[in-house]
């Protein structure tokens, strides 16, 4: 048993710590304005009993310490709770000091409890610790957690233009032939336009209301009209034999309306070499006309006229699916390449012989695909696009 004075000291060192009393001198001498609380302490203080190292008095003391420590939501808790709980005013602590007055039969007992109690509150503090310690720093991350993924879905996706899908679609079914591709400026001088095709010099697509003529207009420079210079650029800058298409982008004074757009595509397409006729022209466009719409499409020739081809015709497309029925569409112009558009070209006409053609891209598409108003395919308006699909 602990002796009463022992209780006394253990109190009054207790109390000393909360300032009240003076250990050295013993509670008889406390300040008289600090009695009136050491009543109330008491009181408060049943532990005063229970000050003696007995296994049930050190895991009562363990038992507290660890149910503050497990109830402990944060670190800044945790720490608080260690102080009360392993600090010099703690339960632990205060029964540590009794161990000076323990009799020397219990001393190793008494150690080893308090040794092995000791040890069980610092570990469940650091567990604690570290438990508290994981989860604050998963909060944290998530706080600060920065998703790559979603600023890549603030801008939304685009779709490439219907329009280039299908001028290159057109194109592939050449390249697939072993045909190159050929461009041209769309800022073109006249001669490569018109002259050089054999147009007329009054032929009326050089009028002013037809043709985007740029000033001053002694320069002869245009936006071109078609692709057709193209062919004259293919064969002056290639080796025969030659087999080319170009897509491209072509300029008329006409108004934007629903069949109308002053800018639009086509795709030319030239061949020249020894021996082609028009069984080939029509061949080639037959390859053509079934590659972009299928198998059951087919194609007619109907007598035209082109300054740059002789015969020309127009070309008209079939097929059981068009929109309206099963019936007959134009689709471009085609024909045998002039004599005089070869010899603008530097070629001998008896020699080599070739076909052209050429289609407007717009068109296509629209009786392809049902769209009734050139508009939209201007209009930029990302849900037209996404209607053919998300090609990038
Ligand atoms: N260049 C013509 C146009 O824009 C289309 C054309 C017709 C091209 C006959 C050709 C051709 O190559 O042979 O209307």
């Amino acid at each position: 048993m602990i002796s009463p004075r022992l209780a006394l000291v253990s109190l009054a060192y207790r109390v000393r710590s909360d300032g009240f009393l003076d250990t050295q001198r013993g509670m008889e001498h406390a300040r008289p304005g600090v009695l009136g609380y050491f009543g109330r302490l008491a009181v408060d203080c049943s532990f005063v009993s229970q000050i003696e190292i007995t296994p049930q008095s050190v895991k009562s003391a363990v038992d507290a310490a660890v149910a503050a420590f497990s109830a402990a939501t944060s670190l800044a808790e945790l720490k608080k709770a260690k102080t009360e709980h392993l600090g010099e005013k703690s339960a632990l602590s205060l029964l540590n000091a009794t161990m000076r007055d323990v009799s020397a039969e219990s001393k190793a007992q008494a150690g080893k409890l308090m040794g092995e109690a000791k040890g069980q509150v610092v570990s469940a503090c650091g567990a604690r610790e570290s438990e508290l310690a994981a989860s604050e720093e998963a909060t944290r991350l998530a706080a600060e957690a920065l998703d790559l993924s979603s600023l890549g879905a603030r801008r939304p996706h685009g779709a490439r233009h219907p329009l280039t899908m299908l001028m290159e679609d057109m194109a592939d079914v050449f390249v697939a032939m072993g045909w190159e591709i050929a461009e041209g400026p769309e800022l073109e001088h006249e001669w490569f336009n018109f002259d050089a095709l054999n147009f007329d010099e009054d032929h009326p697509a050089r009028a002013l209301q037809d043709t985007f003529f740029i000033e001053p207009i002694e320069r002869h420079l245009l936006l071109r009209t078609h692709t057709s210079p193209v062919q004259i650029r293919s064969l002056l800058s290639r080796q025969l034999p030659v087999y080319v298409v170009a897509p491209g982008r072509v300029y008329r004074t006409d108004e934007l309306d629903a069949t109308h757009t002053p800018v639009f595509h086509q795709i030319e397409g030239i061949a020249i070499d020894k021996g082609l006729t028009m069984a080939h022209l029509r061949g080639t466009l037959e390859h053509l006309a079934r590659s972009m719409f299928g198998e059951d499409a087919k194609i007619r020739l109907r007598a035209n006229y082109f300054p740059f081809t002789e015969p020309s015709a127009e070309l008209d497309i079939w097929h059981p699916t068009f929109t309206g029925g099963a019936r007959w569409i134009e689709w471009g112009g085609c024909g045998m390449v002039n004599r005089n558009v070869l010899l603008a070209a530097g070629i001998d006409p008896d020699v080599y012989q070739g076909f052209a053609f050429g289609m407007g891209i717009e068109r296509t598409l629209m009786f392809r695909n049902n769209v009734a108003d050139m508009r939209d395919m201007v209009e930029g308006d990302v849900r037209f696009s996404q209607q053919f699909g998300m090609v990038v």
